[in-house]
């Protein structure tokens, strides 16, 4: 039996009773709370921004896994800091100046992770890997919750894992996106550290069974 550690995705949430939610999130074994913030610009799609966060970040005490599918992040870094958030994650495709807004999310305190949409490889990663302290693998093209998992994404994990053995890097590896039991399975085999799970958590009829069920899938 394989574990791993579960980011439950808020975006699957019921939105018009988030704090029902968040309780099940306090009291389940989630590791993080994923929060996906996205700007109808960089992603086809507009979810939930600051003024909505700083109330989920009052009620939730997990640790907040902030995923920015936005263009220019680094606006946008006090923000998410005053969320107290964990983990501050920004898009490759989205940072002109990946090197420099890694830099300056660390500054603050915050763990850095760098996301990688499908169709982006992992040998981009390749002078940057150093310095963040997670990578997330896109395993659907971001912007909706409920999607197909994309196969290729075990591979990037292997081939992340092979990055990382050449260069010693120790980044965590996260992936997000059509995971359920069976995709997660495969992912953690793969070598994935923690799994970011949208539909299939708030989907099940036990929620905080599913948490569990996919942490030690
Ligand atoms: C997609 C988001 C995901 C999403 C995952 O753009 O980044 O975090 O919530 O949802 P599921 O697990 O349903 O694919
Ligand atoms: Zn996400």
């Amino acid at each position: 039996m394989a574990t791993c550690m579960i980011a439950p995705s808020l975006l699957s949430a019921n939105f018009a009773n988030l704090q029902a939610d968040l309780e099940m999130i306090n009291n389940s074994e989630a590791d993080w709370l994923h929060l996906d913030v996205m700007d109808g610009v960089f992603v086809p799609n507009i979810s939930f921004g600051f003024p909505v966060l700083k109330h989920v970040a009052r009620l939730c005490e997990k640790p907040l896994d902030v995923h920015l599918m936005i263009v220019n992040p680094e606006k946008f870094i006090p923000e998410v800091k005053a969320l107290g958030a964990y983990m501050m994650n920004v898009h490759y495709e989205a940072c002109v100046h990946l090197h420099r807004v890694i830099q300056q999310i660390k500054e603050t305190g915050m763990k850095a992770g760098v996301t990688l949409n499908p169709a982006t490889p992992v040998a981009v990663l390749e002078d940057i890997i150093g310095e963040v302290d997670m990578v997330l693998l896109m395993s659907v093209n971001p912007g909706f919750g409920g999607q197909k998992f994309i196969e290729n994404t075990l591979k990037k994990v292997r081939d992340l894992r092979a990055l990382m053995e050449r260069t010693g890097a120790s980044p965590l590896i996260e992936v997000d996106g059509g995971v359920n039991l069976d995709t997660g399975k495969r992912l953690v085999e793969a070598g994935a550290d923690m799994l970011v799970a949208g539909n299939a958590v708030f989907g099940a009829p036990d929620p905080a069974d599913m948490i569990h069920r996919l942490r030690n899938s």
